[in-house]
C-alpha cells in the first residue's frame, strides 16, 4: 500500500486534501492524472449501467432535509459502533477494533454490549494511546454530517450518505417521464458522505467519496431480467451459507447455476452480479482477486432483504468495491407513508377484471358516544379487519381489540359492505434493485491491481497497467530530439491528436528511455515517437504526393505499447484513428505487429 500511496501522491493520483493546514482525516484530493482516471471509470461505468441498460441519469442536491432521512430509516439506523478511549478521547470504530485483534470477521452484526463484552475479553487498547479500553462502552454512532439550511436554526438537513434517496424522494415525478412503465432504472453519480468514526485506507474509507447508483424499478411478478445475455459470466459466489460453514471458499456458478442451486435468490441480483464481473474487468480490476460475497443476516442494511459485494483483494484484504442489494419496496413505502405523494405506478391490465371489494364505512355517530378517544382506533381497526378476515362480519356483532381492549360492534354499525367492481388495473409499489458503486475504491483498486514491477533493458520499471479506455493519457508524444524540425512535427502532432479528442502528453525532456518510464509509471498505454524517419517518410510522401497534387501529408512514426515495450512504425494519417480504436478495445496492438 506505501508503494501505492507513494506513487499516488508524487504521481498526482491523489492525495490527502488541506495539508496545508494540517489536513482533516478522511478526505482527499485527486490530482490531475486521478481525476481523469476517476471520470474515465464514471465514464465506464455510464456507459454500461445507463446507456447500454436502457436507463436515465439524475443529478440531484447533496443537503437533503431532515424528513428525507426520518422517512428513509437513516437518522435511526444508519450507525456505526463507537467506543472512546477514557485517556486520550480518541474515538476507535469499536467492531474493527475487534475484528483486527481476533477471528471475528463480523463484529458489526454484534450487538454493541457483546462488542463491549469482547473488548475486555480481548484487553483491547486503545491504538492511539495504549489505555486500557476494558469497561468502556460501546455507543450508536449515527455517520450522517448534519447541517442546517437557512439562517438561524433554519431546516435541520443532513448531507446525503447515499445519492440513492435522490431517486426515491423524485419517484413520483421519474415515473411519469417513464410513462408509468415498469421496468425503468435511475441513476446518479455523485458524492456522499459518511462521518466515518476511523477512516482508514485512503480512498477506501474516505468522509467525502464519490457514488455510482443505480435504482431499478421493477414489477416483481413480471419483469425479468435478460439472463441469456450473460449465461456465460461466471461469478465466483461467497455466500452466507459458505462464510458460515468453515473452511468454505466460494465457487463459481453461472447465474442461472447460481439460481437452480438457490445460491443466489432472485433474478435480478444475477444479472446485475455477471454485468457488474463484466465492468469490473473492463476497467482493470484483477478477476483472480476478485469475487462476491452475500452479506450475513446481521449485516444487512436496514433497506435490504438481500446484498452481495463485490470484492478485491488489496494488500491482502477484502474490499467492498459495489454492493448489489434487493431494496424490495422498503423506501417507496417509507416515504409514500411519510409524505402526501403517490409512489406506486398503474398497472392496467390487459383485460379488465371484476373482482369484489370490501369496505367499512363506520357510524362515527355511533362509534364516538360509544368509545370515546379509543373511537378513530376502533373504525381504523375494522376496516383492517375487513380486509383481512371478512368473515369476522357474518355475525350481528364483531370485535376488534385496541391497545389490548376488546370493542364489540354492532355489524350495522360498521357500514361493512362486499361490492362487485370492475378494475382496469392496480396501483402496484414497485420493487428496487441497486447496484452501488464506491468510485473511489474502484479507482483504488484498480490502481493497486494495475501497479506491477518488471525489467526493461536490464532496468526495472515500475509500470501501471490500466486499460487504455480508463488510462489518464492515452498517448504520450515525443520529437526524439528537439531539433531539424522534429520538435515542430511532434507539436503539431500532439495538437493535431488533442483537437480529436484523444488526451495527449507531449514531452521533450530527458533522454527517450526516461520518457518512456514516466509514462510508464502514469499507466499511459501508448507513446508516439518522432524520429529522423519521420522526417524523412514525410519528404518522400510530400514528392509523391504532389505528382498526384494531393495536400502534403507527414509519414510515419513510432508507436510504442506500454506492457509488452514493443514498437511498430504507423503512418501519421492513421494514428487518431488508430489510436481511438485501440482505447475503445476495437483493436489490438497485436494487429499491427
Ligand atoms: N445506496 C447504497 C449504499 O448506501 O451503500
Amino acid at each position: 500500500m506505501s508503494e501505492l500511496i507513494e506513487l499516488a501522491k508524487r504521481r498526482g493520483y491523489f492525495f490527502q486534501s488541506n495539508e496545508a493546514y494540517g489536513g482533516a482525516a478522511g478526505f482527499y484530493t485527486y490530482g490531475p492524472q486521478g481525476a481523469s482516471l476517476k471520470r474515465n471509470v464514471e465514464e465506464a461505468w455510464r456507459d454500461r449501467f445507463v446507456v447500454r441498460e436502457g436507463n436515465v441519469e439524475i443529478d440531484a442536491p447533496t443537503v437533503t432535509p431532515e424528513p428525507v432521512f426520518e422517512a428513509s430509516g437513516h437518522l435511526d439506523g444508519f450507525d456505526d459502533m463507537l467506543v472512546e478511549c477514557p485517556e486520550c478521547g480518541e474515538s476507535h470504530r469499536a467492531d474493527h477494533l475487534v475484528e483486527d485483534a481476533s477471528d471475528v470477521e463480523d463484529a458489526e452484526t454484534y450487538p454493541p454490549e457483546e462488542v463491549a463484552e469482547l473488548i475486555a475479553d480481548l484487553d483491547l487498547e486503545c491504538p492511539s494511546c495504549g489505555a486500557d479500553l476494558a469497561g468502556e462502552s460501546v455507543e450508536e454512532f449515527n455517520l450522517m454530517f448534519e447541517t442546517g439550511i437557512g439562517p438561524g436554526s433554519g431546516q435541520a438537513a443532513y448531507l446525503r450518505p447515499e445519492t440513492a434517496q435522490g431517486m426515491f424522494v423524485e419517484f413520483p415525478r421519474l415515473k411519469e417521464y417513464a410513462r408509468n412503465q415498469l421496468p425503468f432504472g435511475v441513476a446518479q453519480i455523485g458524492n456522499g458522505y459518511r462521518n466515518e468514526i476511523s477512516p482508514r485506507n485512503a480512498l477506501l474509507r474516505a468522509r467525502e467519496f464519490t457514488m455510482a447508483e443505480l435504482e431499478l424499478f421493477v414489477d416483481p411478478e413480471e419483469d425479468r431480467p435478460d439472463l441469456d445475455a450473460v449465461a456465460d459470466v461466471e461469478l465466483p459466489l461467497y455466500s452466507a451459507a459458505r462464510q458460515e460453514a468453515d473452511g468454505e471458499e466460494y465457487q463459481y456458478l453461472t447465474p442461472q447455476a447460481a439460481l437452480d442451486e438457490g445460491v443466489v435468490n432472485g433474478e435480478w441480483v444475477a444479472y446485475f452480479l455477471a454485468v457488474s464481473k463484466r465492468w469490473f474487468e473492463r476497467v482493470g480490476v484483477d478477476m483472480d482477486r476478485f469475487r462476491f460475497r452475500q452479506h450475513l443476516p446481521g449485516e444487512l442494511a436496514h433497506y435490504a432483504s438481500d446484498c452481495w459485494d463485490a470484492e478485491a483483494e488489496v494488500d491482502g484484504d477484502w474490499v467492498e468495491l459495489e454492493g448489489v442489494a434487493n431494496r424490495t419496496d422498503y423506501d417507496l413505502e417509507k416515504h409514500a407513508k411519510h409524505s402526501d405523494e403517490n409512489f406506486t405506478v398503474f398497472k392496467q391490465y390487459d383485460e379488465p377484471k371484476t373482482v369484489e371489494r370490501v369496505t367499512v364505512d363506520p357510524d362515527m355517530s355511533y362509534l364516538g358516544p360509544e368509545f370515546g378517544g379509543a373511537a378513530a382506533d376502533v373504525a381504523d381497526a375494522l376496516e383492517t379487519l375487513a380486509e383481512r378476515d371478512r368473515a369476522a362480519f357474518d355475525d350481528d356483532e364483531v370485535t376488534v381489540e385496541v391497545d389490548g381492549e376488546e370493542h364489540a360492534v354492532p355489524v350495522e354499525k360498521t357500514g361493512f359492505s362486499v361490492d362487485e367492481v370492475t378494475e382496469s388495473g392496480e396501483h402496484v409499489t414497485p420493487h428496487v434493485i441497486e447496484p452501488a458503486f464506491g468510485v473511489g475504491r474502484v479507482v483504488y483498486s484498480v490502481l493497486a491491481h494495475s501497479l506491477h514491477t518488471d525489467e526493461v533493458d536490464d532496468e526495472e520499471r515500475q509500470v501501471l497497467r490500466l486499460p487504455p479506455e480508463v488510462a489518464p493519457t492515452t498517448v504520450g508524444v515525443f520529437p526524439m530530439m528537439d531539433k531539424d524540425g522534429m520538435g515542430e512535427l511532434a507539436r503539431d502532432l500532439a495538437a493535431d491528436l488533442r483537437a480529436r479528442g484523444i488526451d495527449v502528453t507531449y514531452d521533450d525532456s530527458g533522454n527517450i528511455g526516461r520518457r518512456y518510464r514516466r509514462q510508464d509509471e502514469v499507466g499511459t498505454p501508448y507513446c508516439v515517437t518522432v524520429d529522423y524517419e519521420s522526417l524523412e517518410d514525410g519528404e518522400a510522401r510530400r514528392a509523391s504526393d504532389s505528382a498526384s497534387g494531393d495536400e502534403p501529408r507527414a509519414g510515419t512514426v513510432t508507436l510504442r505499447e506500454r506492457d509488452s515495450t514493443d514498437q511498430v512504425r504507423v503512418a501519421i494519417d492513421d494514428l487518431p484513428h488508430l489510436l481511438a480504436d485501440l482505447r475503445a478495445g476495437e483493436r489490438s496492438f497485436d494487429d499491427l505487429r
